[in-house]
């Protein structure tokens, strides 16, 4: 690890608030934070809903773990340390977007109760909308699109989300989306229903 840098300055002059940003876009940006197991859905319903949303002349970015990890993310791992990390990087990210006016759909694990309060206190309260996609561990393994079920259970993944490392269900989600008893559209609306009015610039 490096040592932290002193001596720093920041610049908060700006020509453009986020208010007029937000004008120009004729939206309000909100980041819509999905956490649950791995397979639960939150990529299928992000993708799903960026369509949706765009049809209705909404500007977004999906950030996705999966994608993520392979970039800004590349050198962290599974750890308690490292996804902690992982989700504090983010969410300044997400910051910056909501800060240009757009709307982000974040699908990542975010097992704990403390990170997604990590996420939840540099994003702000009011512009963290958390979505709980909740199938259980059995259901995710059923399904194992990717094959990390088979593998974790081979001992082969180390620190698997609900296996070996933990899994918090928020307590209070903004919205929870059972997706195991509905069908992929059916989230897709139900999310587009609960965000709608936040999103809608009066
Ligand atoms: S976290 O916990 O929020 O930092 O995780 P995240 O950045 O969302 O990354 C989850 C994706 O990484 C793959 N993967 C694992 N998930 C959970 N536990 C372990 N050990 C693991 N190893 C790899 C997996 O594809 C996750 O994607 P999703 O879409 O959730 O299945
Ligand atoms: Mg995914």
């Amino acid at each position: 690890m490096t040592t932290k840098a002193t001596n720093i300055h920041p610049v908060f002059d700006r020509i453009l608030t986020r208010e007029d940003k937000e004008g120009f876009l004729n939206q309000n940006s909100k980041v819509i934070w999905m956490t649950g197991l791995s397979g639960s859905g939150k990529t299928t319903i992000a993708i799903g809903l960026e369509k949706e949303l765009q049809k209705q002349g909404f500007l977004t970015q999906i950030l996705d773990g999966d994608n993520i990890r392979t970039g800004i993310n590349k050198n962290l791992g599974f750890s308690e340390e490292d996804r902690t990390e992982n989700i504090r990087r983010i969410a300044e990210v997400s910051k910056l977007f909501l800060n240009c006016g757009i709307i982000t759909i974040n699908c990542f694990v975010s097992p704990t109760i403390a990170i997604r309060e990590v996420a939840k206190e540099i994003i702000g309260a009011e512009d963290f909308l958390e979505v709980y996609v909740n199938a259980s561990y059995q259901v995710c393994e059923q399904r194992d699109v990717k094959g990390l079920y088979k593998k974790a259970r081979n001992g082969e993944i180390k620190n698997f989300t609900g296996l070996d490392a933990p899994f918090e269900a928020p307590e209070n989600p903004f919205l929870e989306i059972a997706s195991s008893e509905m069908t992929p559209e059916e989230s897709v609306e139900k999310v587009v229903t609960a965000v709608m009015t936040r999103l809608i610039k009066k």
